[in-house]
C-alpha cells in the first residue's frame, strides 16, 4: 500500500500534491537543521498553540517529539516545553535543535578549523575509511557510496577530535547532509535507495555552509535562548520526570500509527554512521523502546494489549483482521502478527495516556496527530476514533476530531484521513489502570 506520511524539507516528495504538511519557507530556521520524513510541519503546531492559548507561563509536552518540531516552535515563541523521544539519533537532534548557545562568536572559526583538518585527512589518507562489518550490515544496501561515506567519517573524526561547545551542532549538520546531500536514499514516503548513485560529494564544503546557517539562526533567535525546552530520551509509555508532575498545560504530538512502518529504518544511515547504533543488539533495544506499530517490532514478551482489554471495538477490529487472514489463506509469520500489532499498538497508547495523567494539569488540552490506516488486508483502521475511545476510558474527553489532510490509498481506492484528535483531561480521580 502506498500512503504518504509527513513530508519534510525540500528533498522529500510533496505527499501527493498536498502542501499543508510541507514546511513553509519562512519556518525553516532551526527546524531545518535536521528533519525527517515523519516530521510534522511547524505551522500545525502553531495553530494549536494559538487555539489552546499557550503563552510563556504554559508548559507544552511532546511525548513523541521526534526531531523536536513542537519544542522548537514553542521555543521560537518563548513558550517552555518538554520533549520525550525513544530513538537515540532523533533524541540527539531534538535536544541539539533546542539548545541555543548565546555566544556564537567562535562557531564559524571553529568550523573552519575542523573543515581544514577534515580536508587534510581526506587528501592524505591512502585508504578509504569504512564502517565495521557489523555496522555495515545494519545499513540499507547501497545507501551511500564508499567515497562519500569515507569523507563523512573523516569529517566526523575531525569534529570529535576538536574540543568545542559547538560539537553537537557540527555533528547534527553532518547527520542532515549524510542523508540529503551525500547518500543515495530517497523517501517516498518509505525510505529506499534511488537509481542514481552519488559517487562523490563536496562533503566538507556543504557541511561548512550549513554551519553558516546554524550561526545565523542562533543569532536571529538569541532573545529566546533562555526559554526552556527540556528534551529527554525515554519511553512515552513509562514517563519519568518528577519535576513536571501536575505541570503540563498542553500536549501537541504525533505518535506512530499502526502502519507497518519500521521507524528505525528512516534514520538508519545517520544512526549507524555517526555511532548511535553500533550493533544488532543496539538496534533491537531501540526497537523495543518504540510503540508497537509494525510486525517487525512485536515481541513474545509484549503485554501492552492488557491495557485495552475492556475496549471491545479494538478486539473486534483485531479479530476481523485475523478472520480475513484465514479467509485469504495468508500464512507468513508477519501476516499472522497483524492482529497482534493492532492490539499492542492501542495497548501501548493506552499505557501512554494512563501514565501521562499525573503530569497533566486539570483541564489540560491535548492534540494527537494520527493517520487512518489500511495496511492489514485493507481493513480500515480509524486510528483517531479508536484512540479517542481509549482516551475516554481513561478520564479524557474527546473535544473534536479535525481532519488535517486526506491521502488517497491506491490499494483500497479510498481516502484515508490524517486527523488531529483533540482531548481534554478532565482531571477526575480516575482509577489508574495499574
Ligand atoms: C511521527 S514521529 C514524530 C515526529 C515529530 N512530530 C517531528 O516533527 O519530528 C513519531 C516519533 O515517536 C518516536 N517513538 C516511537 N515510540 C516511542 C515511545 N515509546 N516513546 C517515545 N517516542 C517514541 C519515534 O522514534 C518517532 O520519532
Amino acid at each position: 500500500m502506498k500512503t504518504s506520511e509527513w513530508s519534510a524539507t525540500s528533498p522529500f516528495p510533496s505527499g501527493g500534491g498536498n502542501t499543508e504538511n510541507k514546511i513553509r519557507v519562512e519556518d525553516c530556521s532551526v527546524h531545518d537543521w535536521y528533519r525527517f520524513v515523519l516530521s510534522f510541519p511547524p505551522h500545525l503546531v502553531r495553530q494549536y498553540l494559538v487555539e489552546f492559548g499557550a503563552d510563556n507561563s504554559s508548559l507544552v509536552l511532546d511525548p513523541f517529539c521526534g526531531t523536536g518540531t513542537t519544542n522548537v516552535e514553542c521555543k521560537k515563541a518563548g513558550i517552555p516545553s518538554w520533549g520525550i523521544e525513544a530513538s537515540p539519533v532523533t533524541y540527539f537532534a531534538s535536544r541539539t535543535k533546542c539548545t541555543w548557545k548565546k555566544d556564537t562568536s567562535k562557531l564559524l572559526e571553529t568550523a573552519e578549523r575542523i573543515a581544514e583538518d577534515a580536508a587534510k585527512k581526506i587528501a592524505c589518507s591512502p585508504a578509504l575509511k569504512t564502517l565495521s562489518e557489523e555496522q555495515n550490515a545494519l545499513l540499507l544496501k547501497n545507501s551511500i557510496c564508499p567515497r562519500p561515506l569515507s569523507d563523512a567519517l573523516f569529517l566526523k573524526e575531525a569534529i570529535d577530535g576538536c574540543e568545542t561547545p559547538f560539537h553537537d551542532y557540527f555533528l547534527l549538520a553532518l547527520a542532515k547532509h549524510l542523508v540529503y546531500s551525500y547518500s543515495n536514499l530517497k523517501f517516498g514516503p518509505e525510505v529506499g535507495v534511488g537509481r542514481v548513485k552519488r559517487e562523490s560529494a563536496d562533503i566538507v564544503g556543504i557541511w561548512f555552509q550549513e554551519m553558516e546557517t546554524v550561526r545565523r539562526d542562533l543569532e536571529t533567535f538569541s532573545a529566546f535562548s533562555g526559554t526552556r525546552a527540556d528534551i529527554f530520551r525515554g519511553d512515552a509509555r513509562e514517563i519519568e520526570g518528577d519535576a513536571f508532575r501536575g505541570k503540563v498545560d498542553f500536549v501537541i504530538t504525533s505518535p506512530p500509527y499502526p502502519n507497518e512502518k519500521d521507524y528505525s529504518r528512516t534514520t538508519r544511515l545517520e544512526s549507524v554512521a555517526l555511532g548511535f547504533l553500533k550493533t544488532k543488539d543496539d538496534l533491537r533495544a531501540v526497537k523495543q523502546g518504540f510503540i508497537r506499530s509494525n510486525t517487525k517490532n512485536v515481541y513474545r514478551s509484549d503485554t501492552d494489549d492488557s491495557y485495552i482489554q475492556g475496549i471491545s471495538s479494538i478486539k473486534t477490529l483485531s479479530d476481523e483482521i485475523e478472520r480475513r487472514r484465514r479467509e485469504l489463506g495468508k500464512t507468513s509469520g508477519f501476516e499472522r502478527l497483524y492482529s497482534t500489532v493492532v492490539k499492542q499498538y492501542f495497548g501501548g497508547m493506552a499505557r501512554h495516556l494512563s501514565n501521562l495523567r499525573p503530569y497533566l494539569k486539570e483541564g489540560a488540552m491535548l492534540a494527537y496527530v494520527v493517520g487512518d490506516q489500511a495496511s492489514y488486508f485493507q481493513i480500515p483502521i480509524r486510528t483517531s476514533s479508536l484512540l479517542g475511545e481509549v482516551a475516554e476510558s481513561l478520564g479524557y474527553r474527546v473535544e473534536k476530531v479535525e481532519t488535517f489532510r486526506k491521502r488517497f490509498a491506491t490499494a483500497t481506492e479510498d481516502w484515508l484521513n490524517e486527523d488531529v484528535l483533540i482531548l481534554k483531561y478532565e482531571g477526575k480521580n480516575h482509577e489508574y489502570l495499574r
